[in-house]
């Protein structure tokens, strides 16, 4: 098929997500390879956002796919209720690399999935019901996810799942309180406490973070908050689930972004980078003491596609994909090489309101005035992002443009020279935008 049939038969007869299906106007695809997407003709784009922030060793890796042709051959499909070579084989590998005494997974098909299956385990877990999340988060759109998420995708759902509480995370959205990364952490603690009072600390099973928050911002916490937060819900009963689908596997620099925080949380989910995305998989790891209790109690979730074997043998070869060929150091030399694209963007274009980076998580933010307010107000829009996104498409870059920012979150395989071609078309992109800052 050429570009305009695969196009015209995707929006004639399926559904895009989040989105009014007639507004869509999807880049073709043919075949990808390393940071680099291709369509039927040829037409080239360095895909910037890692698809969704998932590709985490980029495309078409051999190794992997080789994995996946084998376990194909071997064993396509076995029940959830059987043992597999491969099951076994990855759970004791995860169990290796996963910090701490998170050595037990529960697989899904999904985040979604694994954030709805740690809010059954954290409730089975405490016999307790309340769940706190934050508004600037995003953890899947199933019922129970979406309920999680504080960001608008939430609104139409609602009324969601009960028992939610949701809650600030450190820095407010648009502006900022001052204050050192001390004070910052010691309100927002001071806060949280009050509210679990006011909620009942026995009712509350759990608290969701997105441990670097993604979608809504990509916001690593503030110095002390993890230690301090994990130290907080402990004193408490309270469990720590830390969401890593996004900034888990490499992307921040540390195989697991709760690393930098130098905590062990009491469930961690993934998805995304765990396969980089070449087969839909999640994961719920949960620690001894949970992972103890479902020994004697039944864990009472399931899915048909728990612990799939082509998922598994995908995710099993993309983590061996990701160590042996030293990715995360990768990630940390060129979020390095990011942020000085970055610095030197900034001081060429006064639109550029701040940038921000953690390992290849990164993303630069828009202002519309000298008084830095956001270009673009919370969940709405303005006229120049969607030329924004049309110059990157015509310039051969694929990422996400998300209310005032530019997503700058690449395969984590990604060399000098190709990061240098996409602030190259990055610096085209806010040169429009500077067209319109009012100054
Ligand atoms: C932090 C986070 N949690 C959960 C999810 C949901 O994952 P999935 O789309 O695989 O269900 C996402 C997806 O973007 C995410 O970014």
């Amino acid at each position: 098929m050429n570009s305009q049939e695969m196009v015209d038969l995707c929006l004639k007869h399926s559904l895009f997500s989040w989105s009014a299906t007639g507004k869509v106007d999807p880049l073709p695809i043919a075949r990808a390879e390393g940071v680099y997407l291709y369509s039927p003709e040829g037409k080239r784009w360095l895909d910037f956002n890692s698809q969704l922030m998932s590709v985490n060793i980029g495309h078409g890796h051999p190794r992997v796919i080789k994995a996946i042709q084998d376990q194909a051959a071997t064993l396509l499909y076995a029940y959830p209720g059987m043992a597999t070579e491969v099951r076994a084989r990855l759970s004791k590998r995860l169990a290796e690399l996963v910090p701490g005494d998170l050595n037990t997974f529960f697989y899904t098909l999904g985040g979604a999935e694994a954030n709805e299956n740690a809010i059954k385990a954290a409730r089975l877990f405490t016999g307790r019901h309340k769940i706190i999340a934050r508004y600037r988060s995003y953890h899947g759109a199933t019922h129970g996810a979406i309920s999680l998420t504080g960001d608008p995708r939430r609104w139409p759902n609602e009324p969601g799942m009960n028992g939610v509480v949701r809650v600030m995370d450190p820095q407010p959205y648009s502006y900022s309180f001052g204050g050192n990364d001390a004070e910052v952490v010691a309100n927002n603690l001071r806060y949280l406490e009050e509210v679990i009072q006011y909620e009942g600390p026995k009712n509350i099973a759990a608290m969701i973070i997105e441990t670097v928050t993604g979608t809504n911002g990509i916001l690593p916490p503030p110095e002390g908050y993890l230690q301090g937060l994990k130290a907080l819900l402990d004193r408490h009963g309270i469990l720590l689930i830390c969401d890593e689908v996004m900034c888990g596997w490499g992307r921040t620099g540390k195989l697991f972004a709760f690393e930098h925080g130098g905590i062990v949380p009491d469930i961690v989910t993934m998805a995304k980078g765990l396969t980089s995305s070449y087969m839909p998989l999640g994961v719920m790891a949960v620690s001894d003491r949970i992972a103890n209790h479902f020994r004697e109690n039944v864990f009472w979730g399931g899915l048909t596609y728990n612990a799939h074997p082509m998922c598994l043998a995908a995710a099993e070869a993309a983590i061996e994909v990701l160590i042996d060929e030293k990715l995360v150091e990768n990630a940390v030399r060129m979020g390095e090489v990011m942020r000085g694209h970055m610095t030197r963007l900034a001081a060429r274009h006064r639109c550029v309101r701040t940038h921000r980076n953690i390992g290849l998580f990164g993303l630069i933010e828009l202002r519309k005035n000298a008084r830095n307010e956001l270009l673009v107000p919370y969940n709405g829009a303005h006229p120049v992002m969607p030329k924004v996104g049309r110059f990157f498409r015509d310039n051969g870059l694929f990422t996400l443009t998300q209310g005032s920012g530019i997503m700058c979150n690449p395969p984590l395989c990604i060399n000098e020279a190709e990061m240098a071609e996409a602030f190259g078309v990055i610096d085209g992109g806010l040169g429009l935008v500077d067209e319109v800052y009012e100054g």
